[in-house]
């Protein structure tokens, strides 16, 4: 198949729905391969909006293969190393290697600082931030002797630090960590690694009563529309939010060869909020 990723294999978590499956999608439209993974089942501490379901698993399968694309599914917990190598192993062993990760999944449920229970912050922690470390951790070995890129889905909330998510913003800030020492230290085996970082993207994760509530305090009854302008108020481009594509076009672009020789950077996509 012709495309920027003829014959390349990405693993890529939190799969099953919004961002990671349209990384799928468009990795795929591009001639990768799949390896996908998601929790697929709710996290604890996530009140704010439904998990994501098997069945959103297994439409992203049907998307990537109605490409014409293969791609192994598996439920697997990027806070359980274990279950995320045995997941990644599977389909390398089916898939034939590994060129690119893309370590998106994520939670996000607000709250002030010190209103935070202490598991609370630990599991935004364990899945945020050593969730990525783990994708990487089991994904190196693949990489050492092929060269590859990794991309990790980090945030604006790198950049500024969001109201009310002092474990998120700490989660997301660390991610920047996690890509700087990795891609200093895998450099000697061509492995480049970078990480986005988006605005607002329209999907579940914001797209809820408890995030339209932070944009709108002082309505009763906050909505996508009453929330809208005040997410527009962070950019200096003229629209509330991004689309899922927008982000995979960014991982694509990073996925590719094209950018040979960039690594260690944090690339937004950010509708000029930085900027503003
Ligand atoms: N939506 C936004 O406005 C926004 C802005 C900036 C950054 N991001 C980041 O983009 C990424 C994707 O978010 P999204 O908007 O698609 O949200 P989403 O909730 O729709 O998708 C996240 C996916 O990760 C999966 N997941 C959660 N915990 C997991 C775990 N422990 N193990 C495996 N999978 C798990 C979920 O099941 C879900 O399918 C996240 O890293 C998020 O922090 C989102």
């Amino acid at each position: 198949m012709a495309g920027r990723l003829a014959g390349k294999v990405a693993f890529i978590t939190g799969a099953a729905r919004s961002q990671g499956r349209s990384h799928a999608i468009r990795l795929a439209q591009e001639g990768a391969d799949i390896i996908a993974v998601d929790i697929a089942g709710p996290v604890e501490s996530v009140t704010a909006y439904p998990p994501a379901t098997e069945e959103d698993l297994a439409e992203t399968v049907n998307e990537v293969e109605a490409l014409d694309r293969r791609i192994v599914a598996r439920k697997a917990d990027v806070r359980d190393s274990q279950a995320l190598k045995q997941a990644l192993d599977d389909g390398v062993a089916q898939l034939g290697k590994l060129d690119i990760v893309v370590a998106n999944a994520c939670i996000f449920q607000t709250s002030p600082a010190l209103e935070l229970a202490d598991k609370d912050w630990q599991e935004t922690i364990d899945i945020n931030l050593t969730g990525v470390w783990n994708t990487a951790k089991v994904a190196l070995p693949h990489l050492i002797n092929n060269g590859g890129s990794i991309v990790m889905t980090s945030s604006l909330a790198d950049l500024k630090a969001l109201g009310n998510s002092i474990h998120y913003n700490t989660a997301k800030h660390g991610v920047v960590g996690i890509m700087r020492s990795i891609a200093n230290e895998f450099a000697q085996y061509n492995i480049r690694v970078n990480s986005v970082h988006p605005t607002s993207v329209n999907t579940i994760m914001i797209q809820n009563e408890q995030v339209w509530g932070l944009f709108d305090p002082d309505n009763p009854q906050p909505s996508r529309e009453s929330a809208g302008p005040m997410f527009q108020q962070l950019h200096a481009l003229p629209i509330p939010w991004v689309e899922p594509v927008d982000i995979s076009n960014a991982v694509l672009f990073l996925a590719s060869d094209a950018p040979r020789y960039i690594t260690g950077v944090t690339l937004p996509v950010d509708a000029g909020a930085f900027t503003k």
